[in-house]
């Protein structure tokens, strides 16, 4: 089925200056059509560092990490000088991609004619390459990317004018109730593959907790919710809540040492959390797909070494939640794809972090130039 739609409209059905008591959520086209996914490829993830990876995969000269983000291949590489490199992960002979996974590497040796980069990307063998005029002419080096560390983290800007990560984010460090990153050991990676479109994800995160109690019913009973704490920065927000367990509350917990004391549940424009709790620091990476399709990445960090049943018993908890929420997703993507939907609210004592987000989501549309036209899209 072919559908057409006005790009500028559609941005335009979301009010950002209405109230959150009478403002409407972006329409349904926001979370279903390709044309979006188009136009925040650029709008939004070209504009943002996006926390592709960890520190701890970057350790000694020659470690390297790869992988893909909305399509675009990066690799990421310690040099000689201990500082970390980014490329994409192009060779510049045919465009095949030189590096997978993960590794220690004096070199990159492209394995299809073998051209070779150094860890500072440079071309240095290009075998049999014999008469070649743009070898002399052209930079047939790898394509550089910005590359920037925070806390535990490896960001990428993928787009022009890389900002600076630190001052945007010093005052959401300064707003976590521990130092989050202290100690912290990576244990674990998973993902998932989410039926929905990322920003489906991204809200139900951003709900203020509102859902907890129905979605998560093995969760409620260890937050206190009446005393769940929002707050909104320039590109990020921070939602903190005590648990169960807090000298406030005297009620007692079952497996209340995976949750501790206090829970802050940070998310940095557009698609990255870091949840504290307990000895417990994960991250989020949620990635676009397709429309109706993204990828979660979780990151799972300890402080200290956890016992094997410690670990494995927290991480069963938590894939439940993740399950849960999987679920709901799918469920809130066919509402949105069923024709029927247009536009939703808000429930003001809770969503104001969902708000800001679709606040800043349209600020970035309204600032791409693909906002003017009109797209036909399938
Ligand atoms: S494509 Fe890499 S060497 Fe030919
Ligand atoms: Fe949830």
């Amino acid at each position: 089925m072919r559908q057409d739609i006005n790009l500028a409209n559609e941005i335009q059905r979301f009010q950002a200056d209405v109230a959150i008591e009478s403002a409407l959520t972006p329409p349904a086209s926001w979370y279903t059509s390709p044309a979006f996914l188009a136009l925040e490829k650029q709008a939004v993830f070209q504009n943002q560092w996006l926390f592709v990876g960890r520190r701890d995969q970057l350790r000694n000269p020659g470690d390297y990490f790869s992988g893909t983000c909305l399509g675009w291949p990066y690799v990421v590489v310690l040099d000689d000088s201990r500082a970390p490199r980014a490329f994409y992960n192009i060779c510049s002979h045919h465009g095949t991609c030189i590096a997978e996974g993960v590794g220690n590497t004096e070199c990159f040796v492209c394995p299809y004619h073998g051209w070779t980069y150094d860890r500072r990307g440079h071309l240095t063998k290009a075998p049999l390459a014999g008469a070649m005029q743009s070898l002399q002419k052209r930079n047939l080096d790898l394509q550089p990317i910005p590359v920037s560390q925070w806390g535990p983290f490896v960001a990428l800007w993928f787009g022009k004018s890389a900002a600076a990560v630190e001052a945007q984010l010093a005052p959401l460090l300064e707003s976590f109730a521990t130092h989050p990153f202290d100690n912290m050991q990576f244990v674990r990676r998973v993902e998932y593959r989410l039926d929905c479109n990322w920003k489906v994800f991204v809200d139900n995160y951003l709900d203020g907790g509102y859902h907890v109690a129905h979605v998560h019913p093995g969760l409620t009973s260890q937050l206190e919710m009446s005393s769940y704490r929002t707050t909104l920065g320039e590109r990020w927000s921070l939602q903190s809540c005590p648990t169960a367990t807090s000298p406030t509350s005297g009620a007692t917990l079952d497996f209340g040492q995976r949750v501790g004391e206090h829970a802050d549940y940070a998310w940095i424009y557009p698609n990255f959390m870091i949840n504290r709790y307990g000895p417990w620091l994960d991250t989020n990476m949620v990635l676009p797909l397709a429309p109706d399709q993204c990828l979660v990445i979780f990151d799972y960090y300890h402080a200290g070494l956890p016992t094997a049943d410690f670990l494995e018993e927290s991480l069963r908890a938590s894939d439940q939640v993740q399950q849960e929420d999987m679920q709901i997703c799918r469920r809130v993507q066919a509402g949105l794809h069923s024709g029927i939907y247009q536009q939703g609210v808000y429930a003001p004592g809770f969503e104001a972090p969902m708000l800001h987000f679709h606040k800043l989501l349209q600020a970035d549309f309204l600032l791409s130039a693909h906002s003017a036209e009109t797209l036909h899209v399938q």
